[in-house]
């Protein structure tokens, strides 16, 4: 297990699934820093907040970027939905939200820290460039970060392109070239981790109101998985970052460098991963295979946890 970890997300409904892994399986999370990506800012701040209030989990959410370096945001709205967490009824928040800015908690949280701080990152990477273009030197604090993104095969908001990195490849390229300790889970091995009507199932059997939420919003995102790509179920793309941190046994990864796309018209976005790497880059770990019956298992046994 790790030491503390901050998530930064953009729920959007595997983002939701991720929080409520973290939080049934007792993570150390310290805060939530939410992006504009799924759907807009106001939207995703709302959606972590609402899930840390089904979880019944008093964890500082905030508010970061509401767009990207420099492209215009594009949202995900045909596979989340309008507001990014359709199908279950969520209790709203109570209590007032923060009013620090994402940007400004990480650079104080990961400063202040005792001791160097995990990230998980969720969505695309705005919140995390600008903290490290406003403060080169927190990357010596994070002690490991874990990014769902990219593609080595098909994209899925392009060809080329998954989601978090199309959405800002330029805050990619500045988060993958800092140095950091970094594994990235690409859709490659997403695509490998699927919500069947059996998994579903099992989900929905658990029976308290948090696994009940997750099932419904579980359902409605696989929806437009199945109509898109085929698939028998949506793919668990943000839980596999936290399954990652609890488990990594579950996946096996390659250290290789990676680039970001930044300009091709059909390719933007693109993370260049190049699989047989001379090492003369700097390189990541991308992870190459996953253990999906042992994610799911994960997530059953943390959704279980709540009453
Ligand atoms: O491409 C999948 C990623 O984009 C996931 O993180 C999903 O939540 C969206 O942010
Ligand atoms: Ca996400």
């Amino acid at each position: 297990m790790t030491g503390a970890v901050i998530i930064d997300c953009d729920p959007g409904v595997d983002d939701a699934i991720a929080l409520l892994l973290a939080f049934g399986a007792q993570m150390p999370v310290m805060g939530v820093t939410t992006v504009a990506g799924n759907v807009p800012l106001s939207l995703t701040y709302g959606n972590a907040r609402k899930i840390c209030e089904l979880a019944g989990r008093e964890v500082p959410v905030f508010a970061g970027c509401p767009r990207p370096l420099i492209r215009p945001l594009a949202t995900a709205e045909e596979v989340h939905g309008a507001t990014g967490l359709q199908g279950a009824d969520l209790p709203e928040p109570r209590g007032k939200g923060r009013s620090q800015h994402s940007v400004d908690f990480l650079i104080q949280q990961l400063l202040s820290a005792p001791a160097p701080i995990t990230v998980a990152a969720l969505g695309p990477l705005t919140n995390l460039a600008v903290a490290l273009i406003k403060c080169p030197q927190i990357a010596a604090h994070i002690a490991q970060l874990v990014i769902m993104g990219g593609a080595m095969g098909q994209g899925n908001i392009t060809p080329s392109a998954e989601f978090n990195i199309y959405v800002d490849p330029h805050a990619a390229h500045v988060v993958l070239s800092a140095g950091i300790p970094t594994t990235l889970i690409t859709l490659d091995v997403t695509h490998q981790v699927l919500t069947t009507p059996e998994r579903l199932a099992a989900i929905r059997a658990i029976g308290n109101p948090v696994s009940t939420a997750a099932a419904g919003m579980l359902a409605f995102y696989g929806q437009s998985d199945l109509a898109r790509y085929g698939l028998p179920g949506g793919p668990l793309h943000d839980p596999c970052v936290i399954a990652y941190l609890l488990k990594p046994q579950l996946f096996t990864t390659r250290s290789v460098p990676v680039t970001v796309e930044l300009t091709g018209e059909q390719t933007v976005g693109r993370t260049v991963v190049d699989w047989y790497g001379s090492g003369s880059q700097a390189a990541i770990n991308v992870a190459e295979t996953v253990d999906a019956d042992g994610v799911y298992a994960l997530l059953l046994e943390a959704l279980a946890t709540f009453s």
